[in-house]
């Protein structure tokens, strides 16, 4: 675990692919007082990324890993080390870390997954979830292990599905109950 040193926030990258919105609320909640987090880098697997306006916006540094080699993650990490980033939280992070990757940063990498895990692990989760008629699903915040989805949760929030839900109008409403629980999980994480 990472421990709070004086009054300093502990240094986090966030990492995202698409549209950033965990990523935007999380930069909101680290400029809070009652936040032990600053978020000091941005780093999108996707140059693409809609969620990179969030850097110009707040002016956090943001950098770009297409993560397809051994040697990219090598340098993210380098420049993770070079920017004394301590804490990662991943928010909608399409690529796979590796064990190595991970090795570095043990139980200092977060990520939010839209279902109440272990149930739906992977892509396609609110799809899935409605094929299967089920009554409620939810979001996880938990610590990232080697194993896909699978490392220690720390939170989870359910939320009730409707008869006329679909994909879309779940994948909202969870992402509004993800926001809110995001936060939690780090508070909850440094002050136990
Ligand atoms: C979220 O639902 C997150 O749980 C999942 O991907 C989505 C990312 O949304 N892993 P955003 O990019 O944070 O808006």
């Amino acid at each position: 675990m990472v421990l709070l040193t004086g009054n300093k926030k502990i240094k986090t990258a966030v990492f995202i692919s698409g549209t950033g919105s965990n990523l935007n609320n999380l930069i909101k909640f680290s400029k809070k007082k009652t936040s032990p987090i600053s978020i000091d880098l941005i780093v999108s697997s996707n140059p693409k990324s809609e969620g990179l306006k969030f850097a110009k916006i707040f002016s956090i540094e943001k950098k770009i890993f297409n993560i397809k080699k051994n040697a990219d993650e090598k340098r993210l990490l380098k420049t993770l080390k070079d920017k004394e980033i301590n804490f990662i939280c991943l928010a909608g992070f399409m690529k796979i870390l590796s064990k190595n990757f991970i090795k570095n940063f043990k139980g200092k990498i977060l990520n939010i997954h839209p279902s109440l895990l272990p149930k739906y692990k992977g892509l396609d989760t609110h799809k899935r979830v409605l094929e299967n008629k089920e009554k409620f699903t939810g979001c996880t915040v938990h610590f990232v292990s080697s194993k896909l989805d699978s490392g220690k949760i720390i939170i989870q929030k359910k939320v009730m599905i409707k008869k006329d839900d679909t994909p879309k109008k779940i994948a909202k409403k969870v992402l509004v109950e993800e926001h809110k629980l995001y936060p939690k999980a780090i508070l909850k994480i440094f002050n136990p």
